[in-house]
C-alpha cells in the first residue's frame, strides 16, 4: 500500500471498540451464567480468534456486526475442544485463555501464527505450574503450541517479574478455579480491565496499588457491556493531528482508563495541544473525547511507571518524537521486543529508512528530533501497530512511502485505511 504527503487533517473520528475489553467481555461472558450482551465489540481478527476458541468449547456466541451475544456455559460448563484452539496472532487470547484452561477438567492445545509461535509463554507457565497446572510447550521452546491438562489448582502469592496485564489476568483467571486465595503483585500497575470487569461479573476480587487478590468463585453472572473506543487505536489520530500541518481532529468516545492514558501525559509534556472533553464513566470505565491540534513539539523522557500505561502506543510515540525539537528518550520498555514484532528493532529500521536520526537501546530508543522524513519502502513485519504508525509517517513524509503487509491492520482496526482516507480528504 502507498502513502503520500498530506496536510490539513480536520474532522471527527470514532475509533473501534477497545481490543482488551472486547476479548475479556467474550471470555468472561463464556464462563458466566446467562447471556452477556456486548455492544461496540471490536470485530478485529484478534477478538474473532477469541470468539472462535470459545465456540470450539461449546459456547453459543451470536454476532451481528459490533453487537455480540454470548450465551454463557457457566464457570464449569466449557467442553473439551475436539481440535487445537487457534489463537491466530493474539497474545491476549493465548495468555488469558491458558489461565482459564488450566482449571478445566479436560486437556486442550493452543496454537497460533508464526508471530505467536515466537512470543514468550514461560511468563505464564511458571505461575500456572506453581498453582499445580500442567502446561507444556510442545516444541520445548517456551512458546506455542501449548498443551494444557486441566488440574485442580491451588492459590499462590505471585510476584510477577513483568508489568503485564496478560500475565496478571492469566493468574487471576486460574485463581477463579483454585483453592484458597490467589494474589498477584506487579512491578508497575498494568491495565486493570480484568479487575474491573471480573468484579462486575461477580468475582470476589479486590485490588490495591500493584496487587490484585481473587478468591475462587461459585458462579459468575452475565453482564451488559458497552465497549469504549480503543485509545490504542486513537493514538494514530492523536499523533497525526499533532504532526500534520494545519490539523485539528476530535476523536469521540475513547476509553480513558487511568492505566491506559499515558499518551495524554506524554503528549502534553511534549507541548502537544491535547484536550479532553465530555468525560464520563460508562460501565465502570472512564470515557471521553480527545481533541488535538498541530503543535510545536519538544523532546521528552518516557520511562518508569508510565510505560505500561502506553506500551502499545510507544511505536507511535517514537514517530511523534521525530517531529519534536530536541531528543526523546524511551526507556524501561524492553517489553517492546516481545510484542507482535520486535518493535524496537522494527521502529529503528523503518524510521532510519525514512531519514530519521534514531538509535535502539537495550530497553527503548533515543530519537534525535526535527528530522525531515522522506518516503521509503518499509516492511510492517505483519505487526498491525507498525503498519498504522508508518501510514501516519507516510502522510508526513516527502515522496512515496510503500508498506508491505499493510493489510495486517485488520488485527485491531479493520477500518483504519477508510478512516485515514476520510480524514485526508478533509
Ligand atoms: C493486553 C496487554 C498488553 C498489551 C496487549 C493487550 C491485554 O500486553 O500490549 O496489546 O489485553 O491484557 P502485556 O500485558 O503483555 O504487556
Amino acid at each position: 500500500m502507498e502513502f503520500s504527503q498530506k496536510k490539513g487533517l480536520r474532522g471527527e473520528i470514532t475509533v473501534p471498540g477497545d481490543k482488551s475489553i472486547s476479548h475479556r467481555s467474550v471470555m468472561f461472558g463464556a464462563i458466566s451464567k446467562g447471556t452477556t450482551e456486548i455492544s461496540n465489540f471490536l470485530t478485529g481478527a484478534d477478538c474473532l480468534s477469541t470468539i472462535s476458541c470459545f465456540r470450539q468449547m461449546g459456547v453459543d456466541i451470536e454476532t451481528d456486526g459490533n453487537h455480540v451475544l454470548v450465551h454463557g456455559n457457566g464457570l464449569h460448563g466449557l467442553k473439551a475442544p475436539s481440535q487445537r484452539l487457534d489463537v491466530g496472532n493474539s497474545g491476549t487470547t493465548t495468555r488469558l485463555l491458558s489461565g482459564i484452561l488450566a482449571g478445566q477438567r479436560f486437556a486442550s492445545e493452543l496454537d497460533g501464527d508464526a508471530s505467536i509461535r515466537k512470543r514468550p509463554m514461560r511468563r505464564i507457565m511458571t505461575p500456572l505450574q506453581s498453582m499445580g497446572a500442567e502446561i507444556t510447550s510442545l516444541n520445548q521452546n517456551d512458546c506455542a503450541p501449548l498443551r494444557i491438562v486441566g488440574k485442580s489448582l491451588k492459590g499462590i502469592d505471585y510476584l510477577s517479574p513483568v508489568a503485564s496485564a496478560q500475565v496478571k489476568s492469566c493468574v487471576l483467571l486460574a485463581g477463579l478455579y483454585a483453592e484458597g486465595e490467589t494474589r498477584v503483585t506487579e512491578p508497575e500497575l498494568s491495565r486493570n480491565h480484568t479487575e474491573l470487569m471480573l468484579s462486575a461479573f461477580g468475582a470476589d476480587l479486590t485490588s490495591s496499588g500493584k496487587t490484585a487478590v481473587i478468591h475462587p468463585a461459585k458462579e459468575l453472572y452475565a453482564q451488559k457491556i458497552i465497549v469504549p473506543g480503543d485509545i490504542s487505536s486513537a493514538v494514530y489520530w492523536v499523533v497525526a493531528g499533532l504532526i500534520t500541518p494545519d490539523s485539528e481532529i476530535t476523536i469521540r468516545n475513547v476509553g480513558l482508563n487511568p492505566t491506559r492514558d499515558g499518551i495524554l501525559e506524554v503528549c502534553r509534556s511534549m507541548n502537544g495541544q491535547v484536550s479532553v472533553s465530555n468525560e464520563r464513566i460508562q460501565g465502570g470505565e472512564k470515557v471521553g473525547d480527545i481533541t488535538v491540534k498541530t503543535s510545536e513539539l519538544k523532546g521528552t523522557v518516557i520511562g518508569g511507571s508510565v510505560i505500561p500505561r502506553l506500551i502499545d502506543e510507544l511505536p507511535t510515540m517514537a514517530l511523534l518524537a521525530c517531529f519534536a525539537q530536541g531528543d526523546t528518550v524511551i526507556r524501561d520498555a524492553q517489553e517492546l521486543k516481545v510484542k507482535e514484532s520486535d518493535r524496537i528493532a522494527v521502529m529503528v529500521e523503518n524510521l532510519t529508512k525514512m531519514g530519521a536520526d534514531v538509535e535502539g537501546t537495550e530497553d527503548g530508543m533515543v530519537i534525535h528530533g526535527k528530522c525531515r522524513l522522506h518516503g521509503a519502502e518499509l516492511d510492517s513485519c505483519l505487526d498491525h501497530r507498525i503498519a498504522m504508525t508508518f501510514a501516519i509517517a507516510g502522510i508526513n513524509a516527502s515522496g512515496t512511502t510503500k508498506i508491505k503487509g499493510a493489510e495486517c491492520v485488520n488485527i485491531s482496526y479493520p477500518s483504519f485505511y477508510e478512516d485515514l482516507a476520510r480524514l485526508t480528504r478533509g
